[in-house]
């Protein structure tokens, strides 16, 4: 998902959980990385966004 720093979606997510942010720049922080280019910003912000949005309203079908 971010390029200039080998970042998967997965790695965001695991940092994301672990330090309870979703600012990308706290959660780029938490994989030791920091923002380069910032190309990756606008999804990285939406993945960690619907992440959270689903941890508060889990979905239906999961119960
Ligand atoms: S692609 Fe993430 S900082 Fe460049």
């Amino acid at each position: 998902m971010c390029v200039c720093n080998a970042l998967t979606d997965r790695m965001l997510l695991q940092a994301a959980s672990l330090i309870g942010s979703t600012r990308p720049s706290r959660v780029y922080a938490a994989c030791g990385c920091r923002l380069q280019c910032g190309t990756c910003v606008p999804a990285v912000a939406r993945l960690l966004q619907r992440q959270a949005a689903e941890t508060r309203e889990p979905s239906m079908a999961a119960e």
